[in-house]
């Protein structure tokens, strides 16, 4: 009898978790990157200041914002809302991410930063988000969000659709080992970590060993400029996605 108590048990247990285990994953993530975003370093700060240096002299499209000296962003990944303090006053900011999880940390960030005005959270992917409409946004963001589309072309494809005439694109991405000579071991552990699956499974789809630069060369934007350089992270944890890629792209 004992037997089939065990049986009954183990079916219960594979169905809830069949029902449950994408929800709880993505549950999961959203909790993680919540607490890895809770003390970024003042290097990392500096270096994304950087990155996103000349958003403050983007122009509207949009003759209404211009006049308000305002710009529209669409960040696709938000995740949490790490880029909020980046954004210049009075930026109307549509965000997009698939994981409906992030919403409630992105919620409360937004909280702090009363001189943007967040005005949705699209819980949809890049590569289907066909609700923002055509030559409506002045600036697409994505940090960190490469790594986990599945269909980055359709990404880059979404991203000249919904820019403005002239719009750009400000990326700061992690990428694979670009210096395999001297940081060789850090290329193996990339190619072994992604190859079993298991960065993928601990961060959500997450791939080590990736770089977009030609996909983003080769999308169609009029002007690419971007360079791949070591983002100063500290945390041992943070050492496989040092190898980074930033820059602009004009649609
Ligand atoms: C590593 S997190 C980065 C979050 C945030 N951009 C940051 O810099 O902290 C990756 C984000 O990309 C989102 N994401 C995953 N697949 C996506 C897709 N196909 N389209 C848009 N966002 C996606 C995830 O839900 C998550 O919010």
């Amino acid at each position: 009898m004992s037997w089939l108590v065990t049986v009954v048990c183990a079916v219960v247990v594979i169905w809830i978790l069949k029902k449950y285990w994408s929800d709880l994953r993505k549950r999961y993530f959203a909790a993680l990157m919540n607490y890895l975003s809770q003390d970024e370093d003042a290097k990392m700060l500096e270096m994304k200041k950087e990155v996103f240096a000349t958003l403050g002299s983007e122009v509207s499209h949009d003759p209404q914002l211009r006049k308000e000296n305002a710009i529209k962003i669409l960040e696709i990944g938000v995740g949490t809302g790490v880029n909020f303090e980046f954004y210049p006053d009075g930026t109307r900011l549509v965000v997009v991410d698939p994981n409906p999880h992030f919403k409630a940390y992105y919620d409360n960030n937004r909280k702090k930063f009363p001189n943007i005005h967040s005005e949705e959270f699209i819980i949809t992917t890049a590569e289907n988000m066909d609700m923002v409409p055509d030559s409506s946004i002045d600036v697409v963001v994505t940090t960190h969000v490469f790594c986990s589309v599945h269909n980055t072309k359709k990404m880059l494809q979404q991203i000249l659709r919904v820019l403005a005439p002239g719009g750009k694109f400000y990326f700061y991405e992690h990428i694979k080992e670009f210096d395999t000579e001297r940081h060789s071991t850090r290329q193996k552990i990339q190619d072994f970590l992604t190859t079993t699956g298991i960065w993928q499974f601990l961060f959500d789809g997450c791939e080590l060993t990736r770089d977009m630069l030609e996909d983003i060369q080769e999308a169609g934007f009029t002007k690419v400029q971007a360079l791949r350089f070591y983002c100063p992270m500290e945390h041992f944890i943070f050492q496989l996605v040092k190898p980074s890629l930033k820059g602009v792209a004009q649609k």
